[in-house]
């Protein structure tokens, strides 16, 4: 098995809906994915990440644009056609027949010798962890275990991408961290283009090597966990990857490279030379809770609030901090060394104008 690339070009799904009519489920959608990259649809319920799954797969036709696996255009053709392992979100197993059945079935349908059934069933049972559980029935099986027969059925047939659907969402939180870890092993040994479809922004941050963030049938930013983390495109990705506060701001000056932004009554000097900005404009400050130093006291230089609650967190602890009309989320890490603030303590907060993104407008 060696991974191929998959490109979808502009591709949309309109679905008829009893209110409105004909909606977009998915709206001119292009991607590519690298050969063997474990690629993460991400996005909010709703937004499409399904449909464009199952457009890949050839379990749903695109209503316009093109679907294409390696060198082949696949759009016109049935999704047993295309070579594709597809893990279901309810792991969709045959309940009336076995284990190995389960796992067999993809090798019957193409006629496979029982010889070589038995050694390929035999090899990825091995693969998923689940030896001599042959015999047993889907009913007999813990939902982790029920999910690694899904997996062992989709690569048993050597498909040339896999593709998941929240393959982990019916599992609890402990089981679906190590399955995750499993499945990004197993894929990497395979050396197979995985597509992953998630809600989850944690697990598509450790699971991928890049995110495609969807939101209203959309692709609206693509990149690795940390360029989308660092450098969101937009306030719905800012929120959406990781904990952050959206600050106002109002552009005072700009000059070769240095931005001023007047921010809750201070002015913080930036240095971003891509923002496109201009003197008078709104701004969005992205601020990550953990990109802001406290200091004791007031103070001219920083921004001056006051503690409002503390979590302690053992390597860590959460403030919320009340600056003018604002609460901010504070994350301060080795409490030993930098101390304990309490409630009412007045604080001076540094913002690390470095690692701060300055998007365009306020947020709304
Ligand atoms: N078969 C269908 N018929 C009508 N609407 C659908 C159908 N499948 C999906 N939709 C609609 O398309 C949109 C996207 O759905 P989906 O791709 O399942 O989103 P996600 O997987 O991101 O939660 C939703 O608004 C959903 O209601
Ligand atoms: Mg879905």
């Amino acid at each position: 098995m060696s991974g191929v690339g998959i490109q979808i070009d502009r591709i949309s799904k309109r679905f008829a809906h009893r209110v409105k009519g004909e909606v977009y489920a998915v709206r001119h959608v292009s991607l590519t994915v690298q050969p063997t990259e474990f690629l993460t649809l991400l996005g909010p319920s709703g937004c499409g990440k399904t449909t464009t799954l199952r457009m890949i797969a050839g379990f749903e036709r695109p209503d316009e644009g093109r679907v294409r696996i390696g060198e082949q255009d696949v759009t016109d053709l049935m999704a047993n056609q295309r070579n594709i392992g597809f893990v279901f979100q309810n792991y969709a197993l045959f309940p009336h027949l076995s284990v190995f059945e389960n796992v067999a079935y993809g090798l019957r349908v193409q006629r496979k010798s029982s010889g070589e059934i038995r050694r390929s069933v035999g090899d990825v049972l091995a693969m998923v962890g689940l030896q001599g559980y042959d015999q047993q029935f889907p009913n007999q099986l813990s939902g982790g275990e029920q999910q690694r027969v899904a997996l062992a059925r989709a690569i048993v047939i050597r498909p040339r991408v896999l593709l998941f659907d929240e393959p982990l969402s019916n599992l609890d939180a402990k089981l679906r961290v190590h399955m995750r870890g499993e499945l990004r092993d197993l894929q990497k040994r395979l050396s197979i283009t995985a597509v992953y479809v998630t809600h989850d922004q944690e697990e598509a941050m450790a699971i991928s090597d890049r995110i495609a963030v969807m939101h209203q049938g959309a692709i609206v930013q693509e990149g690795t966990a940390e360029d989308l983390y660092r450098r969101p495109a937009s306030e719905f990705v800012a929120q959406f990857i990781g904990r952050t506060n959206l600050l106002t701001g109002r552009v005072r000056s700009v000059a070769a490279k240095r931005i001023e932004v007047d921010v809750v009554g201070q002015c913080l000097l930036f240095s971003d030379d891509d923002a496109h900005l201009a003197p008078g404009q709104d701004v969005c400050l992205v601020v990550r809770p953990e990109m802001i130093t406290l200091r004791p006291g007031d103070s001219d230089i920083g921004l001056r609030g006051e503690i409002f609650s503390r979590t302690f967190l053992g390597e860590k602890v959460e403030y919320q901090i009340r600056v003018g009309t604002n609460i901010l989320q504070v994350t301060s890490y080795d409490p030993a060394q930098s101390g304990l603030f309490s409630g009412g303590q007045r604080v001076t907060l540094h913002l690390h104008t470095d690692s701060i993104q300055l998007l365009p407008g306020g947020p709304v």
